[in-house]
């Protein structure tokens, strides 16, 4: 046997969780209500009616929780801040119960030796911001701006790595422009300035942090999407651009360098006229970040029509995606999928981490998000043998093995999810944990994936099967 082992030395192993997806307890504590809870609450938006109460009553539970991530040895530990803990009107008066409960967290976390890890955005908004117009509305950076200074002020001596933004793609878009997510507007104009805001958010959130004077490491969870041609047609290769523009370059062309992508404006200029971009804003996106955060789940086949293509393998209808020409569509390649739908490819994670290894400068690069749903049952035995979890899983970490070996900066991995959880739109009917949750008796076990994660973090090598 060699003594090397398949990750460097010092390679974070973590997993990670978002507030509303696992605190319940969504009255208490002097929370106010978020966009989450008014959308759970509208009829016919979260798949049976669920809302984020329970979840995993994480709130009363954190002790515990962290208990189970010694267990799974865990190096870091990534969750989100509730805003609507944290300031519940979303501006002005500070609830000191919220802060309360994540130095609580925090200092669990310290006492057993695991890395805080904090998203100061995971998409519930305070609703009073969404009322007063949301992230279309220029005035939400500022106060998310607030919101940071006031965390970092109160977390920043013993938090030091900060995500501002997770995924601003599914805020703006599934937010703002189909309505998938909370607020659940459809205004394709409101959606690129909510990118927009978003963006600037996370500047001016970087700029508090870093104002604290503190030692910090910033950066953002970019949910980079792996774009790929459904053939090699030079039509296809056009959508496949288009796409990407929307999709990638719009945020990483802010966040990296500085500018929007001239194709992509001129692509979007039946939407927009990008009047939300005020002077001096690309200055405040572009500042350098300590580190990236990439989530990655399945890539994205596009076509320029769905003319001549199996109908099974096309999916929803043409027009798929913001500022896409009416014939253009997603494909799927016909691969197994996860209770998602969501096609597994772990070719793609080596491609997203290499090509923004060769985008970002050289800076630390982490998977922030990566995992699987499957439809899990607890044995007689107690026991969850989720062994096509543990396959997702070594596919796509060796995928990203072989990007570190080809010299990616890639740090560490943060599993989704610690827990199941409150999966969106899907309420709790989409199972990611590495740990299973019995909802009506919060009993937690660790699934078999669980594991086999805690001797791959323990040991930096994949554990013989
Ligand atoms: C990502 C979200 C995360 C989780 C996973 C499955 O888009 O960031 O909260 O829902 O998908």
């Amino acid at each position: 046997m060699s003594n090397r082992n398949d990750f460097p030395e010092g390679f974070l192993w973590g997993a990670a969780t978002a507030s509303f997806q696992i605190e319940g307890a969504t009255t208490e504590g002097g929370r106010g209500p978020s966009i989450w809870d008014t959308f759970a609450k509208t009829p016919g938006k979260v798949l049976g009616g669920d809302t984020g109460d329970p979840a995993d009553d994480h709130y009363h539970r954190y002790a515990d929780d962290v208990a189970l991530m010694s267990q799974l040895n865990l190096g870091a530990y990534r969750f989100s801040i509730a805003w609507p803990r944290i300031i519940p009107e979303g501006t002005g008066a500070v609830n000191q119960e919220g802060i309360d409960f994540y130095d609580r967290l925090v200092d669990t976390l310290l006492a057993a030796g695991i890395q805080p890890w904090a998203t100061l955005y995971h998409w519930d908004l305070p609703q009073p911001l969404e009322d007063a117009g949301g992230w279309p509305h220029r005035d939400t950076a500022y106060r998310f701006r607030d919101y940071a200074q006031v965390v970092a002020d109160a977390l920043g001596d013993r938090v030091s790595n900060w995500m501002t933004v997770n995924e601003p793609w599914c805020s703006a878009f599934l937010g703002y422009q189909n309505g998938h997510h909370a607020p659940g507007h459809k205004d394709d104009a409101a959606a690129l300035a909510a990118a927009h805001h978003l963006l600037l958010g996370h500047g001016l959130a970087t700029e508090a942090i870093r104002s604290t004077g503190r030692p910090a490491r910033v950066g953002l969870a970019h949910n980079q999407a792996v774009i790929r041609p459904h053939g090699p047609s030079a039509a296809d290769a056009r959508a496949a651009r288009r796409a990407d523009g929307v999709r990638n370059r719009i945020f990483t062309d802010p966040l990296l360098k500085g500018r929007y992508p001239a194709d992509v404006i001129e692509d979007l200029a039946h939407i927009s006229d990008f009047s939300f971009l005020v002077d001096g804003d690309l200055e405040i996106t572009s500042a350098p970040m300590d580190f990236l955060g990439i989530n990655y789940y399945t890539p994205e086949f596009v076509a320029a029509s769905a003319k001549g293509l199996d109908p099974a393998l096309v999916s929803g209808e043409g027009g798929a995606w913001l500022g896409a020409e009416p014939e253009e569509v997603h494909v799927s390649q016909g691969l197994p999928v996860t209770h998602m739908g969501w096609e597994i490819d772990p070719t793609g994670m080596y491609d997203v981490i290499m090509r923004l290894a060769g985008e970002s400068g050289g800076i630390d690069l982490y998977v922030t998000e990566n995992g699987c749903a499957f439809e899990d049952t607890v044995t007689e035995d107690g026991e969850v043998n989720d062994t096509e979890r543990i396959a997702y899983y070594e596919g796509h970490l060796r995928a990203a093995k072989e990007a570190v070996e080809a010299g990616a900066p890639l740090r560490g991995y943060f599993a989704w999810s610690l827990l199941d959880n409150f999966e969106w739109a899907w309420g709790y009917s989409r199972r990611f944990g590495l740990v299973h949750v019995d909802y009506e008796t919060q009993k937690r076990t660790v699934k078999d994936s669980g594991h086999w994660y805690a001797e791959l973090a323990k040991t930096g090598s994949f554990p013989q099967r």
